[in-house]
């Protein structure tokens, strides 16, 4: 080899080094670190979720956040690994215990999901009206599928009351998202930097409630960060998250928007970080999740839809504002609502 070879051929590798350290330093600096450091690399895919702008011109100071960029479609898999993770740290699950969930919805994929990784069993117990879109999941990775009759939650066998007989029985470990507090405090430790992190100068942040568990820890680290930042939780119009918040009478729960909405007040919604909480009727829900998909290519599902109309409106309503929303999950679970 020639000296001039020589030397294009160590400029060639210089460059190549360059190359592979930027990329390096990109990556660093686009991903936020996630307090659950985990080498799984199924599990690591949970997390750092894109913050799109709401793709409409005009749109600039409205933001998404694409939660159902999870590995199971939803923020669900952030409180799935983080409990487990934080309860094997408080050595409230050990291993080769049984991890047993009471779930309708995405909860209940995400700890199947976390439970096939780690290497636990798990047993999950649903209403049978779960939808295959959400129970699939389960029976996917393997964990044990317990259909419960669709009963209120006073009888036994209501898939609640049923998951806690089971965790009696076999000496399992209930995870419970809607009484235990790592639930918001997964998301305060979690998603609420990450979003912090990916926005400047915000002003609101719209999210939809069930257990509660996403605002309260967002709604929590932001209190912390600008208290001037508002927090915005939306309801079920039948529902009482919010009659508990302006302390009105209980009403009674109906609603067939998955996910959002409860029968009552639970300990891990955090109302003293939450600002105003919107009740949006199942109508409106559905047809702002058909308009994003039809007119803005954004397939949200119909939690996220009534949302999105709230942190439109205050969008519109508000200048100099800049709202994020909280995508839980996507549409392609919701087809035959959409295109109904
Ligand atoms: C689709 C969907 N939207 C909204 C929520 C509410 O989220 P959180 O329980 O954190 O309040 C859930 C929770 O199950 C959900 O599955």
């Amino acid at each position: 080899m020639t000296t001039e070879e020589e030397t294009i051929e160590q400029h060639s590798e210089d460059r190549t080094e360059e190359l592979e350290r930027t990329e390096e330093l990109e990556r660093e600096l686009n991903s936020s670190e996630s307090p659950y450091h985990v080498t799984d690399p199924v599990l690591s895919l949970i997390g750092d979720t894109p913050l799109i702008k709401y793709p409409r011109s005009g749109k600039e100071s409205l933001h998404i956040k694409l939660e159902m960029k999870n590995p199971t479609g939803s923020m669900k898999d952030r409180i799935a690994l983080g409990m487990v993770l934080e309860m094997r740290q408080l050595g409230k699950i050990n291993a080769n215990d049984l991890i047993v969930e009471a779930s309708s919805g995405n909860t209940a994929g995400s700890v199947s999901l976390v439970a096939n990784r780690l290497g636990y069993d798990c047993v999950i117990t649903i209403p049978e009206s779960t939808s295959k879109q959400k129970s699939g999941y389960i029976e996917s990775f393997g964990s044990e599928l317990i259909k419960c009759p669709n009963v209120g939650s006073n009888h036994r066998d209501h898939y609640r009351n049923k998951a806690k007989r089971i965790s009696n029985k076999r000496d399992g470990v209930i995870l419970d998202q809607y009484h235990n507090q790592l639930n918001p405090q997964v998301h305060e430790k979690w998603t609420a930097p990450e979003l912090w992190e990916q926005t400047n100068n915000l002003t609101h942040v719209v999210c939809p409630m069930g257990t509660g568990g996403t605002i309260s820890g967002i709604g929590k680290y932001m209190s912390e960060k600008d208290d001037t930042i508002e927090i915005i939780g939306v309801d079920a119009e039948h529902s009482n998250i919010s009659t508990a918040f302006h302390n009105e009478d209980l009403v009674e729960y109906d609603t067939s928007i998955e996910g959002l909405g409860k029968e009552c007040e639970s300990p891990t919604m955090w109302f003293e970080y939450i600002d105003s909480i919107i009740s949006v009727s199942d109508e409106t829900a559905v047809s702002w999740t058909k308009r994003a998909a039809m007119e803005d290519g954004l397939l949200i599902g119909t939690s996220t839809g009534a949302a999105l109309k709230v942190a439109y409106e205050i969008s519109e309503r508000i200048d100099d504002s800049s709202v994020v929303v909280i995508a839980c999950d996507s549409g392609n679970q919701y087809f035959e609502t959409i295109t109904a």
